[in-house]
């Protein structure tokens, strides 16, 4: 029992990497488009690989089908609700397990370096000549891209969510700044769902797509550390997640200061992972603490629990704030108020 965790635990990485291998062969797309049980030789020559691959694809396969990534009937492989998280006209994931296995192996290599430095560089700095990973987004545009598609990706299925089981959040506020809104994808879901509720997408002037300037977006570039633009609500959705305490204290500080005090209802919506929420399964508290150690090690930041969510909202000024029970796979909304 002992040795098969420990091997579990070695080679888990193949886990990832089978996931890649679906994004990079477009194999979700592929079955989608068969229309109905699509048998491995018919997979195989839709891809297109050659004959002889087709063993591989059939181990693959079959370990996916273990993982229920795939289900698989008589006449071939199916989807399943995780594999149609991949599809280009749902939340076209495969950019997030692109991102996860392009970028940590470049720096996870230096993690026992870092835990013998006495400097306060975070891993991703140490492996990188102490740049920042936005720093390094900014100089290398494909990496950048992939980022932000991971992120827009991740931001289609969640936000979808948000609006869906938490309207109530937008009640009574006209104007909202997403601050560190990426390329959109969130302030776009928002305005289509609440159609008088005017929208800003704030990131770094590199990051944001000018093009999604309309009647109900606008978009501006800037650094959340200097000032953020004015609203009656801000959403930060899996930022401060990328910050320590001390710089999340600066930010929300920030956007405090961004709140329209005339009015009655002026908020922060937080994003993020709880790390001790009480409906969490297994399965769910196991994702949060990997998650947590991928955020330490790249950009210094961390997940929260409870108790330290309490004290970084009270450390950062605000009278009072709301944990809303958890709806939705992983993450909670917490709404802070001035
Ligand atoms: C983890 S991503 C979250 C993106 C988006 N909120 C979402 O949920 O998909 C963090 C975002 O913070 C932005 N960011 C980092 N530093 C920033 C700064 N100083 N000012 C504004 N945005 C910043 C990054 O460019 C990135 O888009």
């Amino acid at each position: 029992m002992e040795l098969t965790s420990f091997i579990h635990l070695s080679v888990s990485f193949m886990s990832s990497w089978a996931l890649r291998h679906v994004a990079d062969l477009e194999i979700v797309n592929h079955i989608k488009a068969y229309g109905g049980p699509m048998p491995l030789h018919e997979l195989a020559r839709s891809i297109p690989i050659p004959p002889e691959k087709d063993f591989a694809l059939d181990s693959l396969m079959e370990f996916l089908v273990h993982q229920r990534v795939f289900a698989k009937c008589e006449g071939g492989y199916l989807l399943t609700p995780i594999s149609e998280l991949m599809l280009n006209e749902g939340a076209n994931m495969g950019a997030f397990v692109c991102l996860a296995t392009e970028s940590a192996p470049q720096h996870l290599f230096f993690t026992s370096k870092w835990f013998k430095d006495t400097g306060k560089s975070t891993v991703f700095q140490l492996a990188h000549n102490g740049k920042q990973p936005w720093e390094v987004q900014k100089e290398k545009p494909e990496l950048g891209n992939l980022f932000n598609d991971a992120m827009a990706s991740h931001s289609k299925e969640s936000v979808r969510i948000i609006v869906a089981t938490y309207p109530e959040i937008f009640d009574g506020i006209n104007n909202l700044v997403d601050v560190g809104g990426g390329t959109g994808s969130t302030v776009k879901i928002i305005a289509d769902s609440f159609p008088d509720l005017r929208c800003t997408v704030f990131d770094l002037p590199h990051v944001v797509d000018n093009s999604l300037n309309n009647d109900s977006i606008s978009v501006v570039g800037g650094d959340m550390f200097d000032k953020i633009p004015p609203a009656d609500a801000i959403l930060l959705k899996t930022v401060l997640h990328d910050w320590s305490d001390e710089d999340c204290v600066r930010i929300l500080k920030k956007c405090k200061e961004a709140i329209d005090s005339t009015i009655n209802n002026g908020k922060v919506i937080v994003v993020e992972i709880v790390l001790d929420a009480e409906t969490d399964d297994s399965k769910e508290t196991e994702t949060k603490l990997i998650y947590n150690l991928c955020l330490m090690f790249q950009f210094g930041g961390k997940e929260r629990t409870k108790k330290e969510w309490h004290d970084l909202i009270l450390g950062a000024g605000y009278s009072d704030y709301k944990i809303y029970p958890a709806r939705m796979p992983l993450y909670s909304v917490i709404e802070l108020y001035p």
